[in-house]
């Protein structure tokens, strides 16, 4: 069967990482036979250099008619001062919309060979394996009214009660199929709007007596990722609170270059991107890691197109080329030379042959 895919290089060190997975893309149309109507398509700044449009009509378009969408990173300092509606993370918001990706997946996996680079001690983290579900479609980076004045700005953060049951069932469904463990996260003790998530989670559990719920303030649960973090299992969230939540876990993985995530709506079909934004600092240098977006490649094969055994050796491909001892910049210690965006890029696809041999 042919998937399609499109592609949203976007900003920054997007399009030179989006380009090492389509390379990873192309490999395993050799080694497992994989077969995939590739398109590209412009977003973020980049859409707005060419179109005046940060998503344009036909960018929505080819997502929506596409069975996975692999995204980069938008974003820069360039675009920081114009209009809201025409900055780039704009772009990114109304394609969450337009897809109606409420359900966005953050795993934190610590790759065993990478122990070393995280910030937190090796025992602390040494077996981690962590899932941040985050409500991304609702909350208050969508809450109406919002609106910046002369004197005064605000936002509203609001969550209806389907929005937050849906999100919820997804954690729930996903949990079983990991250690059954739900922790959701809130600040009840002073929002309104989060007394009603935990009330609504609660309720929401009584479906799933075989998965065990926990509540958590965000603010004790930012303290205990990192000096616990290995209690928890999936975390269930709201949009802003996973924003936050999921850049602390990212850094006790090693490195925000290493966290893949996937954006995921009622029929699973979705965007898939990493964690981290365009680094402008380091863009056009060869030095961003391309692990977290080929790591979501291999999210995308798995959740979007049923691609099991190819989403495994990608994974294996990745977890090989750490173990050899590459590392890029990111994720390097004092004294030894980082390799580059590319050749980490041809390091997997070598693993990814040779593994196929
Ligand atoms: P960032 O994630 O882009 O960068 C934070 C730091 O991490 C930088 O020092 C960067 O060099 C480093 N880094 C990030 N990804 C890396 C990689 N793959 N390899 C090596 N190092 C990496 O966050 P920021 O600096 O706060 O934001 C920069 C721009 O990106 C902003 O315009 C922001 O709005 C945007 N942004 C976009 C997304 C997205 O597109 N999903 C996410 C976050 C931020
Ligand atoms: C992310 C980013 C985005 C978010 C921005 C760029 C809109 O930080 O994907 O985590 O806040 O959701
Ligand atoms: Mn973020």
């Amino acid at each position: 069967m042919t998937h399609k895919l499109l592609l949203l290089p976007g900003d920054g060190i997007g399009p030179e990482i989006v380009s090492q997975a389509e390379r990873v893309i192309q490999t395993l149309g050799r080694t497992h036979g994989l077969s995939v109507e590739l398109e590209t398509a412009l977003i973020g700044g980049a859409a707005y250099e060419a179109e005046g449009d940060p998503l344009p009509e036909q960018t929505l378009a080819l997502a929506q008619a596409s069975d996975a969408v692999l995204f980069g990173a938008v974003g820069g300092p360039q675009w920081d001062a114009i209009e809201r509606d025409k900055r780039p993370e704009r772009g990114l918001l109304r394609i969450r919309a337009g897809l109606d990706l409420f359900a966005n997946l953050r795993p934190a996996s610590l790759v065993p060979e990478l122990a070393e680079a995280s910030s937190l001690r090796p025992e602390l983290v040494a077996g981690l394996d962590i899932m941040i579900v985050r409500e991304l479609t609702g909350g208050i980076y969508f809450g109406q009214p919002r609106e910046q004045g002369a004197d005064r700005a605000f936002n509203t953060m609001v969550y209806s009660r389907s929005e937050i049951e849906r999100i919820a069932r997804r954690a729930f469904e996903i949990a079983r199929l990991r250690d059954r463990r739900v922790c959701s996260v809130d600040k009840a003790n002073v929002l309104e709007v989060s007394e009603f998530w935990r009330q609504t989670v609660t309720a929401v559990a009584a479906d799933y007596p075989d998965v065990t719920l926990s509540h958590m303030y965000v603010d004790n649960a930012a303290m205990q990722l990192v000096r616990a973090p290995k209690q928890f299992d999936v975390i269930v969230t709201g949009n802003l609170f996973g924003d936050v939540l999921s850049d602390i876990a990212a850094m006790l993985t090693g490195s925000i270059g290493m966290l893949p995530s996937a954006s995921l709506n009622e029929q699973s079909r979705g965007l898939y991107e990493p964690v981290h934004g365009s680094a402008p600092d380091i863009a056009g240098q060869d030095k961003a890691n391309p692990l977290a977006t080929i790591l979501s490649l291999a999210m995308l094969l798995r959740y979007s197109l049923g691609e099991t055994v190819m989403a495994d050796a990608v994974e294996r491909a990745v977890a090989r080329v750490l173990a050899d001892g590459l590392r890029t910049a990111d994720l390097q210690s004092a004294g030894s030379t980082p390799v580059g965006t590319q050749a980490m890029g041809d390091a997997v696809i070598r693993a990814l042959e040779s593994a196929s041999h």
